[in-house]
């Protein structure tokens, strides 16, 4: 008998769907529940005691309510913050994190050049340093905190107008040209940039390679999940949460093109 609870991933507004969508392809037959805490988004200029009291206080009452066999958390800002804290509290619940991809941009650069795009909160955190001093020692690893470009990213998915001017504003920082080096890697540490991973390559001073970890993510939750992955096709349908309890029909729809039924209260 297959193990019919969902898997809870969590995110402050549309980015994790990068990451749901990974999962959904890896996972055909897991039952999936989208949470998205949309009320505090952009989380990444919310002071870190602000946000870390939240994330733990909707986390006891997610788990809770949704009884998840495995949480993704799909969003860099929220993890590097309180993921450490959130698994303490809850050593039941499997937690798949998502933190910058320095490790993997350390290993690929030629120029050692690595510059890692992240929201104000990511850039400013001691778990982010510490990754760089960790893995990437070697390498000049520019630190690019963008205000802006999450909310951005969530205009161009609904299909708003978003000009390559307040694009190019945000990415611009990634660009080092120094003693004949470029920079070769942007490390995409938010995961609603990967929605415009197509008008970055347009906008580029030169190609360099984004790095996207949500496949890695995906790949993570397949390996914890373990023989606890459903074998067969759930008949519940994949839900969507948003804290804000929006009632749009524009949002339904973008969410039903990710195979989610919005769930208003
Ligand atoms: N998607 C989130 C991340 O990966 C942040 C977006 C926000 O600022 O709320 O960091």
């Amino acid at each position: 008998m297959s193990d019919v609870r969902p898997v809870l991933i969590f995110d402050s507004g549309l980015g994790g769907l990068t990451v749901l969508r990974e999962a959904r392809y890896l996972l055909p037959y897991e039952r999936l529940h989208y949470v998205a805490d949309d009320a505090a988004f952009p989380i990444g200029r919310w002071p870190e005691q602000d946000l870390h009291d939240r994330l733990m206080k909707l986390f006891d009452g997610l788990i809770r309510e949704h009884d998840p066999k495995a949480i993704v958390i799909a969003c860099n800002t929220a993890f590097t913050l309180a993921g450490e804290a959130l698994r303490d509290a809850h050593p039941e619940v499997p937690f798949v994190g998502t933190v910058p991809a320095i490790k993997p941009a350390a290993e690929r650069t030629s120029s050692g050049l690595i510059s890692v795009l992240a929201t104000p909160g990511t850039v400013r955190r001691a778990y982010t340093r510490s990754l760089i001093e960790s893995f990437a020692s070697k390498c000049h690893v520019r630190l690019v905190g963008s205000d802006n470009l999450a909310e951005l990213a969530e205009m161009h998915l609904r299909g708003e107008e978003v000009f390559d001017a307040a694009i190019s504003a945000e990415i611009s920082g990634c660009f080092l040209d120094q003693d004949g080096k470029r920079t070769d890697i942007v490390v995409l540490a938010c995961t609603h940039y990967p929605f415009l991973t197509n008008r970055f390559r347009k906008i580029a001073p030169w190609p360099v390679d984004w790095l996207d970890p949500a496949e890695a993510i995906a790949r993570q939750l397949v390996r914890v999940l373990g023989q606890a992955a459903a074998s067969e096709p759930s008949h519940e349908p994949d839900e969507a949460f948003f804290t804000s309890s929006p009632q749009n029909p524009s949002l339904k729809r973008l969410l039903a093109g990710f195979g989610l039924t919005l769930i208003t209260r």
